[in-house]
């Protein structure tokens, strides 16, 4: 083998190994640039020796390879990817090649802002969306249509055009917006759980998970940029296509221009250079289309990208700057995060002081120390992060930076769980950080909500030892004297904290069982455990093992809730929030029966359903008198089958004869028209929807898809056009 042989094999294999990690697990190792640029090196080497080029080469490929979780679909028009640059000069280079490409014909370019998310294929037809399919390997990918269907910015019903063919394709972007991304890693942050790298990680992330409900809460949103149909000809140009788009009610960005010179690209570029940072979604470049499609035909493509296309990329918002102390910071389960103080240094439009070094790995794979001088990026992540030392500035005997053995709060020796990249300090009931974030959570907004008694104040409270668990705080009324004597305590500050206090005992109690800050029974697991259990008795009385049979509820979290309520600390304060008038029961009536055709009949839920998420076709059995259980018995009534069921429970199924029925069984066993009523709503909904906004089918309720069993309801689309 020859030492180019050697060269172009080992940049295949590391770009085949980037690309996994990039597309299949979420991961990028490299910022984009060095991906880009190793695949530029490979590209150049299989140009000069063809004869060396593998087989497989990523040159050749447009994307990752598929998930296995969703079925997949072959796209009718291949997804491409776009050829990157990060110079101007490459620019005019694709700018003289369109012009020869063209004959020296004129033509015209659209500038887009690249927005930085994830790839979708969304088909319309007659006017309603059918599928979402992600890119995959650009030939197949995987069909997301029920995820995509709770982005709302994204119509399920077009308005009706005469322009408008019967099937068509939407090409487009989903992502997560930045505020959500920060608000989500705030809560995975309070909840312990890992945080994610940026927002088209957490996109991603979002599309692949199975329950749509789930990802109705990533708030994800769409933009369209392309337009794919068998016959374009009604309109000429892209800028048309993306006019009608808009028009039919599909977001489209209003930041696109047409470019009548390569000059006025440049000024598109320089222009969004920092006003980009101003969007509540991350760019990451710009794309430039010949706007003509007979034109964009002409040019024709490569094999992996149009050849009327190219993405200008902005470099990454890197700055230099000195590294001057590392503080260790223990968050409310124990984690201990590394958190770098550095000379104040402008950065993509805000001041930098600090930065995140995510864990001790880190640490040492940078070989970090003390006053050397660091870069740091902004990227796509929101925290800047520190990428690297600048070696040839490092003060002589600088010595390396040793993560703590012992907790910077409590001083207890730190534990590493397996499989855990942080350090945690394992001292729960004892080390300060932790008890007051704790506290910090149960008076949150989101959990019991307290007026008059803020984080801030709170946290006062902990430091002056008048509380230290959330059970203390309901104390404080008979501790008047003590509260009237504190600085900043008026008269009315104190009746206002009691009478926080007071109305925090409504809250109901899956806000309670939230604010407790169990680890990973976030909000949603929090809703559904105390819906389930009703009872903080009965969730007690729990196993893990019985825990993870509750729809969403996993085994780390099973087994996290289960020890907690077992341990004698934890039942203290329940018994004292009890003795205290906390809400530590659902209150009311369990949801409403609306037949008893199910009383006596237990279920078990299993696999992806169509038309109902796991939760409401629950609801749906209880509100017919019947049961939901995790697992198979004999007495088991019937397993409903959705897609995707663990082959184990199908064979213990038939292996104890319980029947197995279909989610569209069940709905036919139950909407008969004498229960279910004709939803009346649809009828009043408005034809013509307010120009701008994506016409939205009623939310609720969701009609049971028309059974050919019972004939019942009638499809949506001709009771609303
Ligand atoms: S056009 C034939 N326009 O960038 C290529 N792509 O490698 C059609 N992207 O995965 C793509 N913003 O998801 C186009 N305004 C935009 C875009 C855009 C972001 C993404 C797209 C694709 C990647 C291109």
């Amino acid at each position: 083998m020859t030492a180019i042989q050697d060269q172009i094999k080992a940049l295949t294999e590391r770009l085949h190994h980037l690309n996994y990690q990039y597309y299949q697990k979420d991961i990028s190792e490299v910022p984009d640039q060095e991906f880009d640029q190793l695949l530029a090196e490979l590209q150049h080497l299989e140009q000069q020796y063809p004869e060396f080029a593998l087989p497989n080469s990523p040159t050749q490929r447009v994307g990752g390879t598929i998930t296995k979780q969703f079925p997949t679909a072959l796209h009718r028009y291949l997804m491409l990817s776009l050829g990157n640059t990060y110079s101007e000069a490459d620019l005019r280079e694709f700018d003289e090649r369109v012009r020869r490409g063209l004959g020296g014909d004129e033509f015209t370019y659209v500038c887009e802002l690249k927005f930085d998310g994830v790839a979708m294929s969304l088909t319309y037809t007659d006017g309603q969306l059918t599928q979402g399919v992600t890119r995959g390997d650009g030939t197949r990918g995987d069909v997301v249509t029920n995820n995509v269907r709770t982005i709302k910015n994204l119509p399920l019903y077009l308005r009706p055009a005469e322009n408008q063919p019967a099937e068509f394709e939407a090409r487009g972007e989903v992502f997560m917006p930045l505020p959500v991304f920060e608000e989500l890693n705030k809560e995975r942050e309070q909840n312990g759980e890992a945080l994610l790298a940026n927002p088209r990680n957490a996109c991603s992330g979002a599309l692949k998970l199975q329950d749509s409900a789930l990802v109705a809460a990533r708030r994800l949103r769409f933009f369209s940029y392309g337009f794919l149909s068998p016959n374009r000809g009604a309109f000429p140009t892209h800028s048309a296509s993306l006019e009608a788009l808009q028009s039919w009610g599909l977001p489209v960005s209003d930041s696109w221009r047409r470019c009548h010179s390569m000059q006025e690209v440049l000024d598109f570029i320089h222009e969004w250079e920092k006003k980009r940072f101003t969007l509540p979604v991350a760019t990451d470049g710009i794309v430039i289309k010949v706007d003509n499609f007979r034109q964009q035909e002409v040019l024709g493509y490569t094999a992996k990208s149009p050849r009327w296309a190219i993405a200008y990329k902005y470099p990454a918002e890197a700055a230099r700057t000195r590294l001057r102390e590392v503080q260790y910071n223990v968050g409310r389960t124990g984690a201990v995060t590394p958190v770098a103080h550095l000379d104040p240094v402008p950065l993509a439009g805000t001041v930098v002081k600090r930065a995140s070094v995510h864990n001790a790995n880190q640490i040492a794979a940078l070989d970090l120390r003390l006053g050397d001088m660091v870069f740091v990026e902004k990227g796509g992540e929101i925290i800047p992060k520190i990428t690297g030392v600048d070696l040839t500035a490092r003060p002589a005997g600088s010595l390396p930076i040793s993560f703590p053995a012992n907790c910077p709060a409590c001083d207890t020796l730190l534990i590493r769980p397996a499989g855990e990249v942080h350090f945690r300090c394992p001292n729960e009931r004892g080390c300060p950080p932790q008890l007051k974030a704790r506290l910090e959570h149960y008076v949150s907004r989101k959990a019991l909500n307290i007026d008059g008694l803020g984080a801030e104040t709170v946290g006062r409270f902990f430091d002056l030892g008048l509380v230290t668990t959330p059970a203390d705080i309901y104390d404080l009324p008979q501790r008047r004297d003590e509260l009237v004597k504190l600085e900043r305590m008026g008269e009315k500050s104190i009746q206002n904290l009691l009478a926080g206090i007071e109305a925090s005992k409504q809250v109901p109690f899956d806000r309670v069982l939230f604010g407790l800050g169990i680890r990973y029974v976030g909000e949603t697991v929090a809703d559904k455990l105390a819906a389930h259990y009703r009872t903080v008795d009965a969730l007690a009385a729990t196993s893990a093992t019985d825990l993870a049979a509750v729809p969403e509820v996993g085994g780390v979290i099973a087994e996290s809730a289960a020890a907690w309520f077992q341990d004698d600390f934890n039942r203290q304060i329940m018994t004292r929030l009890q003795a205290a008038g906390v809400q530590m029961a659902l209150t009311g009536e369990a949801p409403k029966a609306v037949s008893d055709r199910l009383v006596g009949l237990t279920f078990v839920l299993s696999g992806v359903f169509e038309d109902h998420s796991r939760d409401e076709l629950q609801q749906l059995i209880e509100q017919h008198g019947g049961k939901v259980t995790g697992s198979i018995s004999k007495k088991l009534s019937y397993l409903v089958a959705g897609d995707k069921m663990g082959p184990a429970k199908r064979e213990k199924a038939l292996e104890l004869k319980v029947p197995i029925i279909s989610e569209n069984d069940l709905t036919a066993i139950l909407s008969t028209p004498e229960t279910i009523a004709e939803p009346d709503i649809f009828v009043s909904l408005p034809v013509t929807p307010l120009a701008n906004e994506p016409v939205e089918p009623p939310t609720n309720p969701a009609p049971a898809a028309p059974s050919p069993a019972t004939g019942g309801g009638a499809g949506q689309q001709g009771l609303l056009f």
